[in-house]
């Protein structure tokens, strides 16, 4: 087999993106942040004062929307593009996450978001994180991870993520939107976060970067033989 496509789905917070990267610079395929699309399809929102209430609002809002990945040179890291400006670090903001939930619970937002994703992983070779890759946008991926890790871990890892950014932020803070987050994401109606039948779990409280690394390193090897 050439190449393939590693989907990560999981709980917010639980270091998705961090195996995701890793994974994606030692095979050398493409990293693909989808909640990064729907933090910048809450952002554009967010500015322009759109109704997301009002399915027409959405999709005059939706057309207006050019979202690119494009690779930062100085650190070899994919960023968000949202029509023509770099909202990477914007988009992080405790202010999105607030959101995000409720924008990424809206069918036509979804169905925008995953036709590109899909677009994306046409020529395989990609690993892309989320909450529905496994199960709606590429099920039949050929390496499914479903990554979880204990709440009290996931909330000191954002916390510190983003104090390092906002000291104002507060730990009780960054718990109320973690399991907002995690509440409204396995509950909607259109695609909720789920494991798929044919995923594997990785859980990783109480393991190291490089352990988990090496872990879907092991699995990657497996497939690829
Ligand atoms: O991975 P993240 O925390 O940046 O994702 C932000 C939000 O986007 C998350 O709360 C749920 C939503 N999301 C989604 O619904 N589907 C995805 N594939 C990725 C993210």
């Amino acid at each position: 087999m050439d190449k393939i496509i590693i989907t990560i789905d999981g709980w917010s917070s639980c270091g998705k993106s961090t195996l995701a990267k890793q994974l994606a610079r030692e095979l050398h395929y493409v990293y693909i942040d989808s909640g990064a699309m729907y933090r910048a399809i809450t952002l554009h929102f967010l500015r322009n004062h759109v109704d997301w209430t009002n399915p027409e609002a959405v999709e005059h809002a939706l057309g207006e929307i050019r979202l690119e990945f494009m690779t930062n040179h100085k650190n070899g890291q994919t960023e968000m593009w949202l029509n023509g400006e770099n909202v990477e670090y914007v988009i992080r903001d405790l202010v999105i996450a607030e959101k995000v939930s409720e924008v990424a619970a809206i069918r036509a937002v979804r169905e925008f978001a995953v036709s590109r994703q899909q677009e994306m992983g046409r020529k395989k070779g990609i690993v892309m994180d989320g909450r529905d890759i496994g199960t709606v946008v590429f099920p039949h991926a050929e390496l499914k991870i479903f990554m979880t890790a204990d709440e009290d871990v996931r909330v000191q890892r954002r916390f510190r993520e983003l104090y390092e950014k906002n000291p104002n932020v507060t730990l009780e803070e960054v718990k109320h939107n973690l399991s907002m987050r995690d509440y409204i994401d396995s509950h909607r109606e259109v695609s909720p976060l789920r494991k798929a039948e044919d995923a594997i779990v990785l859980d990783n409280s109480h393991v190291t970067m490089k352990e988990q690394l090496d872990i879907a390193k092991k699995w990657v090897k497996e497939i690829l033989g």
